[in-house]
């Protein structure tokens, strides 16, 4: 029966609701195996067994926002905040260039320094200084006005975490003044902008239920990003949830595997916070169907300030100085690093493969 169900969800067009509960709750260890073989075999079919690399930098911890999870609240008077220098970023970058990275994320809290005009200022000049890359915002909720000026000054992707699509659940992680709906808002703005769009959801965020996975998913299956970030639920100590349990690794690798059937084309990193659960988390991303990982370029005396939960990795395989380390632990699961600034298909730029032809890096 459950087999049917990944049959049904490989022909495309998703579940109905009460399909994906079912298929949650018949996960067992068989049935993910059987999963994740079909996963890699999309997966691969459209990609090969490689993964893209993005270097992650974090420009700021300061944030206006009071997500009850997320260790960078506004009310957490303990966080150290800091604030990379347009000089310090822009090293970071040129720093991963080196390294062969083609993809930079500038991803922040919603800090008010960074106003239009000094992220529109940063984005020109790490193009400038890159050339060939594309450059991806993560820099939370915006106007469209605003979003409109990051596109123009030629950011190419744009992620933003829906974070839950269950309106209640919604409610329960963010205050008041934080809705799904502007949130929503902001994707439906993003993609229309011409951003590849990115969307996501925490695993076994505190009163997180099956019923609003199936949500999760169905919302992805409907609005189809090109890119899909969820990662397991961690405590941060200075938090409201800093008692809650962790997500499951099992549950989250799970989801991964559908996410890739249900979007054979998707962008699916293995997250830090699943390298952060587990030693071998992002190998068993990457096992599961991922197919990107975001190794951390930020200068390394502010890593650990960027600290959204605990125990988050920011060293070994996880930095951009680790990539022979990323390197050799992907050949022991025959995978490797792809060339390239690994864009969506349906956003391929006219000098770049993305297939499996494409030259290895
Ligand atoms: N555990 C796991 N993921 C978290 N995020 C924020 N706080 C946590 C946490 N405590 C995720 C959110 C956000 C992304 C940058 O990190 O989904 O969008």
């Amino acid at each position: 029966m459950s087999l049917q169900l990944l049959d049904k969800l490989a022909e495309g067009g998703g579940l109905s609701h009460a399909e994906y509960v079912e298929l949650l709750q018949a996960r067992s260890p068989a049935l993910a195996e059987e999963l994740f073989a079909r996963a890699r075999r999309v997966r691969d079919r459209i990609y090969g067994p490689q993964v893209f690399l993005r270097g992650l930098v974090e420009l700021t911890s300061y944030c206006r926002n009071d997500c009850y999870y997320c260790g960078l609240r506004r009310s957490n008077r303990n966080a150290e905040r800091y604030r990379l220098t347009p000089e310090q970023i822009l090293a970071s970058c040129e720093v991963g260039y080196r390294l062969g990275f083609r993809t930079f994320v500038l991803q922040g809290g919603e800090d008010e320094y960074f106003i239009d005009e000094r992220v529109v200022a940063l984005v020109r000049s790490v193009k400038a200084s890159c050339p060939g890359s594309a450059v991806t915002l993560s820099l939370g909720e915006k106007p469209y006005e605003s979003y409109r000026q990051l596109r123009e000054a030629g950011a190419e992707r744009y992620l933003l975490r829906h974070e839950t699509a269950d309106p209640e659940h919604y409610r329960k992680l963010h205050p008041e003044n934080l809705t799904l709906e502007n949130r929503l808002r902001c994707l439906h703005d993003l993609r229309s902008l011409g951003f590849q769009t990115g969307a996501g959801f925490i695993v076994g965020s505190p009163g997180q239920t099956l019923d609003c996975l199936a949500k999760d998913l169905a919302f992805l299956a409907d609005f189809k990003p090109e890119m899909i970030g969820i990662g397991p639920f961690m405590p941060h100590h200075d938090t409201p949830f800093a008692q809650a349990p962790a997500g499951d690794l099992d549950l989250t690798l799970f989801l991964l595997g559908v996410i890739r059937l249900l979007l054979p084309t998707v962008l699916l990193p293995a997250t830090t916070a699943l390298g952060s659960i587990h030693p071998r988390g992002r190998e068993l991303g990457v096992l599961a169907g991922a197919n990107v990982i975001m190794p951390n370029l930020s200068p390394p005396d502010v890593r650990d300030k960027y600290s959204i939960y605990d125990n988050k990795l920011s060293s070994g395989a996880e930095a951009a100085e680790g990539l022979e380390d990323l390197r050799r632990r992907l050949a022991e699961i025959n995978c490797r690093i792809a060339p390239g600034r690994g864009d969506h298909p349906n956003f391929a730029q006219p000098d770049e493969t993305t297939a499996a032809s494409s030259k290895k890096m």
